[in-house]
Formats: C-alpha cells, sequence, structure tokens
C-alpha cells in the first residue's frame, strides 16, 4: 500500500489541469448498456473507480477499451450476456448500482448487489428501487441482491423523490429514456453531472427536457443509438486544487475550471479572503493576506456547498483566524478527517454533523490515516500548510477519486512524494 509524504514549503504557482469529472463518467459509463451501438467518451479521468466500473460492464459482456492513455473510453453492449452484477465487484463501489436502471429498461431484467463504497454514512439505494418501482418493475431483495424485473418494458411515470438524490436521480432518468411513455422526475437532482448525462443520452436518441432544473421530463424511445460525448470537468477535484494556493499561499491556474460548476464554494472562499478569478482557460485563485477568515459552511445538494468539499474546507479552516462551523446536512458521518486533522494540530470539536473549527496558526506535520476519499485528500491540503513532515497512509481511498495528485500539486511547487508503505 502507498503512502504521500508532504512537506509544508510556502507559496505555490503554476497551472494544474484539471479532469474529467469522476461522477460523470461513472454514470456515462452504464449508460452504454442502453443502446447495442457504441459509446465513446472522451476526456475520461483515470481512476480506479473507473477500472472498477470497466471491470463490472465487461463482466455483463460489454466491451470496453481505454484508449489514448485512458482518456478515452470505448464501450459496447452490442454482446451484453449477462444481467448479474456479482458482490464481489459491485461492493467495491456504491455507482455500481447504476447499472440496475439502464439493464432493466433495455432488456426488462436485471440482478444487482446491493453496494459498499465509501463508509460515510448508511446510504441505502431506497430512493433508485422507489423510482423503478413506479415505472412499474417488480423488485425482490434476496441474499443481499436485488431482483428487478419489468419483462413488458418499463413504463413511464411520475416519480416524486422525498429528497434529492443525485444517483437516484441519474438511474431513474436512464431507465427513463427507454420506457413507454413520459416520465417527469420531481425534486430531481440538478449537479452537473445530471445535466452532462442528459446531454449524452440526447445524443443517444433520447428526449429530455429539464436538466438542471428540479423537474426533468423523459419521452420515452423504442431505441437509443451510439454517441461520443466528452466528459464534463471535475468540478471536486476543480474545488480540491483551488484550495492548494488557499491554504499555502500563491497563485495557481486551474486548466478547464469554470465558476459556474463551483460557485457556492468560489463565494466561501472570496469570504475567506481568497480572490477567485475566470480566465480564459480556467480559474485563478490568489492568497492575498497572511491568514484567511473564519466562514461558516453548510453542505447542501447542487447548487449549494457541496459535500464532497466540505473536508477540504475544513482543512483550510483549521489555520483561519475565528471559529468557522461546518454544517453537514448531506451524510451523516463525514467529519472522520476531523480526529486526523486533530493530530496535525488543528482545533475541532464535532457535535452530530456540526463541527466547530477554531483556527490555530500554524499546523504540524503527522503520521496521519486517509479514511475515506475526500477525506484523503483533506489531510495533503493539510500538508502543504503544516510545519514539517505529514505522511498520509491508506491512499487506495485517494487513487479512485484523484489522478496523479503528486504530479499536480508537485508541479506547481509543493514538495509532496509518494512512497511505497511496507508497514
Ligand atoms: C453522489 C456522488 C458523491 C456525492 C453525493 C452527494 C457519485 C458516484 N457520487 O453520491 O460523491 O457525495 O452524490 O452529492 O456521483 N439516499 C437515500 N436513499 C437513496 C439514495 C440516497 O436515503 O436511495 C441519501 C443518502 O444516504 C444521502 C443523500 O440521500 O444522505 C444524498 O445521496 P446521493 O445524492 O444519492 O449520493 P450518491 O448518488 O450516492
Amino acid at each position: 500500500m502507498d503512502r504521500i509524504v508532504v512537506t509544508g514549503n510556502g507559496p505555490l504557482s503554476g497551472q494544474i489541469p484539471i479532469a474529467g469529472a469522476k461522477n460523470a463518467c461513472l454514470t456515462l459509463m452504464p449508460a452504454t448498456l442502453l443502446s447495442d451501438e457504441p459509446l465513446t467518451l472522451t476526456n475520461a479521468p483515470r481512476l480506479s473507480d473507473i477500472r472498477t466500473m470497466t471491470t463490472l460492464l465487461q463482466s455483463l459482456g460489454a466491451e470496453v477499451s481505454a484508449l489514448n492513455d485512458g482518456k478515452v473510453l470505448a464501450l459496447s453492449s452490442h454482446g451484453l450476456n449477462n444481467h448479474t452484477a456479482e458482490y464481489d465487484i459491485v461492493r467495491k463501489m456504491r455507482a455500481s448500482i447504476l447499472v440496475l436502471g439502464p439493464m432493466l429498461a433495455r432488456d426488462g431484467h436485471a440482478v444487482v448487489s446491493l453496494p459498499g463504497g465509501c463508509a460515510i454514512g448508511a446510504r441505502p439505494v431506497d430512493l433508485h428501487l422507489k423510482a423503478l418501482e413506479a415505472m412499474g418493475a417488480t423488485l425482490d431483495l434476496r441474499d443481499g441482491y436485488v431482483h428487478a424485473e419489468a419483462r413488458g418494458g418499463l413504463k413511464g411515470a411520475v416519480v416524486e423523490f422525498p429528497m434529492v438524490s443525485v444517483g437516484a436521480t441519474e438511474n431513474a432518468l436512464m431507465a427513463a429514456t427507454l420506457a413507454k411513455g413520459t416520465t417527469v422526475l420531481k425534486n430531481a437532482a440538478r449537479e452537473p453531472e445530471i445535466v452532462d448525462l442528459a446531454q449524452c443520452l440526447r445524443k443517444m436518441g433520447a428526449q429530455i427536457e429539464g436538466e438542471g432544473t428540479s423537474t426533468i421530463t423523459i419521452q420515452g424511445v423504442e431505441r437509443l443509438h451510439g454517441a461520443t460525448h466528452p466528459v464534463v470537468t471535475d468540478r471536486i477535484e476543480l474545488g480540491t486544487y483551488m484550495l492548494a494556493p488557499a491554504i499555502a499561499g500563491g497563485e495557481v491556474e486551474l486548466l478547464g475550471g469554470k465558476l459556474s460548476l463551483v460557485a457556492a464554494f468560489a463565494e466561501k472562499l472570496e469570504a475567506a479572503g481568497i480572490s477567485v478569478t475566470e480566465t480564459e482557460r480556467g480559474l485563478t485563485v490568489t492568497r492575498k493576506g497572511d491568514r484567511v477568515q473564519a466562514v461558516d459552511v453548510v453542505t447542501e445538494p447542487f447548487p449549494g456547498f457541496p459535500t464532497d468539499l466540505q473536508a477540504q474546507m475544513m482543512a483550510l479552516l483549521c489555520t483561519a483566524e475565528g471559529t468557522s462551523v461546518l454544517n453537514e446536512t448531506i451524510f451523516e458521518n463525514r467529519f472522520m478527517h476531523a480526529p486526523e486533522l486533530t493530530r496535525m494540530g488543528a482545533r475541532i470539536e464535532v457535535h452530530g454533523g456540526t463541527a466547530r473549527v477554531t483556527g490555530v496558526e500554524r499546523l504540524k506535520g503527522a503520521p496521519v490515516m486517509a479514511t475515506d476519499l475526500r477525506a484523503s485528500v483533506s489531510l495533503i491540503l493539510a500538508g502543504l500548510a503544516a510545519e514539517g513532515e505529514t505522511v498520509v497512509s491508506r491512499v487506495y481511498h485517494l487513487d479512485r477519486g484523484y489522478e496523479r495528485v503528486e504530479e499536480k500539486l508537485g508541479a506547481v511547487g509543493a514538495m509532496i512524494r509518494r512512497e511505497r508503505d511496507d508497514g
């Protein structure tokens, strides 16, 4: 297992290219199951989660080839010959549940293991299942698997989600493209990844309106065809690297970044005293003063402050002047980075879904443990601002969602290296 060693060494400067979005790619890949013609995804990120989805789709009989050093994925479900997504693959990644809707919509049956994923909360899939049931699917939960059938095909329905769910919206949206009649998804998620999925599905022949708002209307069609689609920029990778100069000082340009992807987050950075400007090529982030100011943060579905940037933002606020209150409303167990940051000298009190962070002048390097994907990168960010060496172990979490972190941060002047951890 690898570990990452970071030594705080002052201001950063230069450019960081931002990859295609992991979360968008993980829903665009299963969209291949809706058609027997090829789907080509460009601007794909090179991550272990993408390899897990590749393995899952291949286990179903789909072809997936990574071209151009993994940046292009050529997918085809022409030879689909298995409708069971096995536990052994699904347990590695929660997004595996996204194969359910498309398989069911195309062939009228699917069996999918209930997923695992990051340990950041209970994360049930009831909303996915209720949406498919509303569209006429019969579901049976047996031995940890969802057995789904819709032999006569899915039927359009009005689905009102009781809470906003990105994954459930994606599953229902994909399934509805091939259902008979009209489906209306109410209280749908509005994330850029949903918009990206709808745009790709439309290129494949789907009839969709309203993506990016909370009501999406889908007119089912007989069949979908092939398409080529570029994966949208990863707004979470973007926000994460925006925090690097915010924490370490300096000025960094994030290539491919757009303000519209991270508006609520950028507002908080500005309030903390960080300047964010849109350039022709991306976003430039500059830390002006010596210390940032405390700000309060509440995580919300898009367009609110993303839960996937909460851990990284906390790393920044650990050295702010004053006390910040972070309120996590999406996942119930998403402060596992707090005790690790405390090991580095941070002052954090957690009560339920609220964390109070009182800034200290300087963090101190320490050996720390990555507990989940976003927590692991928050520790690396904290290491950029710490005195001495921070050693982050268990970085397999990191590799699920960030490509070549040490190269990207190294290129803007950070002292960071990857080591083999034999301990
Ligand atoms: C997606 C993202 C993840 C991000 C999250 C919230 C992917 C692959 N992952 O996860 O990085 O943190 O959105 O922005 O895109 N819920 C239920 N029942 C369900 C589904 C969800 O109760 O059937 C709850 C969850 O436990 C959570 C909330 O709804 O509290 C939001 O989860 P959801 O938006 O579904 O997250 P994911 O799609 O799993």
